[in-house]
């Protein structure tokens, strides 16, 4: 299946050490690579990337095999408007795959204001597809509650006092947050407190103005992404 090379039993390595296959999916990207170079197979490419500072996703030219590593978009290095299809690790680094094996969650310490702008910018600093978690079934609240260390995270759902929902800060998808969820069956938000932490014993709303020590990321695993191990 993998090509005879000597950096084979690196990269074998490598793959254990991820815990996860590579997967291609379209995506947008940083526009100028980190590198370019080859002419090298994909299983090279992939190596490449594992091997190189700040690469998160990589891409191989089928004509030239030219690799080419993509680091994470920056001020200076943008986002491109159009997604391609690039080749990445199943998640990117730090985040654990949930019991909804669509989801993965990381934790991020590092005291933040909240509200939609400050917590987006830094869920995307992992991943452009990074986002504040919005668990919106039992399922993944109980998660949630039960696997997170830290108190009272950020998480990326906010109250509309307007309408008396709550929603997905990022999307603005609501979702039903029934009582039994929160602390001693208390749902609590209103308009001064209306941005949601979570910790173990359910969500706990705040003002978005305060400051909480982290927050929590969600990354949705690219649906039908066909698990292939970098082969040639
Ligand atoms: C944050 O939410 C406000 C109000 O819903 C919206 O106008 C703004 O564009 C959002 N900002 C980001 C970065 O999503």
């Amino acid at each position: 299946m993998f090509p005879g090379s000597v950096l084979l039993p690196l990269l074998l390595s490598s793959l254990a050490v991820s815990g996860s296959l590579y997967v291609s999916h379209s995506v947008q990207h940083a526009s100028r690579p980190l590198k370019t170079g080859g002419t090298a197979s994909l299983t090279q490419c992939a190596l490449w990337c594992r091997l190189t500072r700040g690469c998160i996703k990589w891409s191989r030219d089928s004509v030239t095999g030219l690799c080419r590593l993509w680091p994470l978009h920056s001020d200076s290095n943008p986002l491109t408007a159009a997604a391609e299809p690039l080749h990445q690790p199943l998640l990117p680094e730090g985040f654990v795959l949930s019991d909804d094996p669509s989801i993965a969650y990381r934790e991020r310490y590092v005291p933040m204001v909240g509200g939609n702008a400050s917590i987006l910018a830094s869920c995307r600093a992992y991943d452009p597809e990074s986002v504040p978690a919005f668990p919106h079934t039992e399922r993944q609240f109980n998660y949630l509650k039960t696997h997170i260390t830290g108190y009272y995270y950020w998480i990326g759902i906010w109250y509309r006092p307007e309408e008396g929902v709550f929603a997905d800060m990022t999307t603005g998808r609501t979702v039903d947050l029934p009582a039994e969820l929160w602390w001693n069956g208390w749902v609590v938000a209103s308009a001064s407190y209306r941005c949601l932490t979570l910790y173990s014993a359910g969500p706990w709303a705040v003002g978005c103005g305060s400051v909480r020590e982290g927050h929590t990321c969600q990354y949705s695993v690219p649906v039908g992404a066909a698990e292939s191990p970098a082969t040639n």
